[in-house]
């Protein structure tokens, strides 16, 4: 028996920022209709390491499709010369369980995370969105750069890096790439002036203050996705209207975590999943002064979604090394 062996720079060749949009969409719709089993990711911690490992299983029941993601972060990786993020998706098929397909799944974590944040700004910010800030300039910055480029027509885009070279970096190659101005600031609060915020940062303790937020504003909070990680100011929490990717992934590993363990805030402050939004019947925005948060911790769905379009890319294409694994 055969396995289909995709590298990165296969997935690369054979994947679509706006391709990976509609399939997390619809990912996403699925998991509001329940049409999905995803238990919630489990970590390891190795705490004298400042890093974690997470294994992530899906099923989407209408595609039939189902797969797992084993992925890392290690904020300290950077000083090693290593991604802070790397990961590999096992694609299995449902049939007989066997493994069909195993793929490089860093570029494809990037992509999705991106897709999902392209996606939640295009149900829960003001459509005439044109201003665009973004606080931490790495890996998950840039494609959720490109992804709410996609779908708004963006005038600026403000960037802040605690690195203030990495932010330039940033703005040499993402200007070309997303055909949009970048201006590099000294500030937190300057970025956070603008119609779509957000925040892409490892921190633990909360950097974007309440005050600094506009009525109006929506912001994709990334940054959280594991246990006492926290980016906002709890309080921004209490005025704003909270949508999830996943009410139990997120109480315990997102944005609201924090804030709910310490009793905070309650559920009852969140208003719903993204997926209910996008299929309804729930409503993420009510009126233009509104302010959206949508807290991401990256779902499994996302990422079968996004490998099945690769598999059937890489089928289609004959692209791949197809190794004996039985
Ligand atoms: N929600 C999701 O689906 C999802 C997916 C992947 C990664 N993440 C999380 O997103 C975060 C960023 O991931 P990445 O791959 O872009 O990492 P990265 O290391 O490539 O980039 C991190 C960025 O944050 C900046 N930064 C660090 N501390 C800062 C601070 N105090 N103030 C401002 N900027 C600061 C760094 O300069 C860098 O630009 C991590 O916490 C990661 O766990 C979330």
């Amino acid at each position: 028996m055969d396995v289909l062996w995709l590298e990165q720079n296969d997935v690369r060749s054979l994947l679509d920022l706006s391709d990976a949009m509609d399939a997390v969409e619809k990912a996403f719709e699925q998991h509001g209709r329940k049409k999905v089993q995803m238990p919630s990711k489990s970590y390891l911690y190795f705490e004298s390491h400042n890093g974690d490992l997470r294994t992530m299983p899906a099923y989407l029941e209408e595609q039939d499709v189902a797969g797992v993601k084993i992925v890392n972060v290690h904020p300290d990786n950077r000083q090693k010369g290593l991604p802070t993020v790397m990961a590999l998706f096992v694609l299995n098929s449902t049939e007989t369980g066997a493994p069909l397909a195993v793929m490089d799944a860093s570029l494809l974590t990037d992509i999705r995370t991106g897709a999902a944040g392209g996606i939640a700004a295009k149900h829960l910010a003001r459509p005439e969105s044109s201003v665009l800030g973004l606080v931490g300039s790495g890996n998950q910055a840039r494609t959720q750069l490109l992804a709410i480029a996609n779908v708004f027509d963006l005038q600026e885009v403000k960037v802040y890096s605690a690195h203030e070279e990495r932010a330039e970096q940033f703005k040499q190659e993402m200007e070309c790439k997303s055909g949009c101005a970048i201006t590099v600031c000294s500030s937190i609060e300057e970025v956070c002036d603008c119609d779509i915020l957000v925040t892409v940062t490892p921190v633990r303790d909360p950097i974007v203050k309440s005050e600094w937020i506009k009525p109006g504003t929506h912001i994709n909070a990334i940054g959280a996705d594991a246990t006492g990680k926290e980016e906002l100011e709890a309080s921004l929490l209490l005025r704003s209207r909270v949508v999830v990717d996943d009410m139990a992934q997120a109480s315990h590993s997102g944005e609201v975590n924090v804030p709910l363990s310490g009793g905070v805030i309650t559920a009852d402050d969140i208003c719903c999943e993204l997926g209910e939004v996008i299929g309804g019947p729930k409503s993420g925005r009510l009126n233009n002064s509104d302010i959206t948060i949508f807290d991401s911790t990256g779902l499994a769905i996302q990422d079968v979604a996004t490998a099945l379009l690769v598999y059937n890319a890489a089928k289609k294409k004959g692209v791949g090394k197809n190794l004996p694994i039985f």
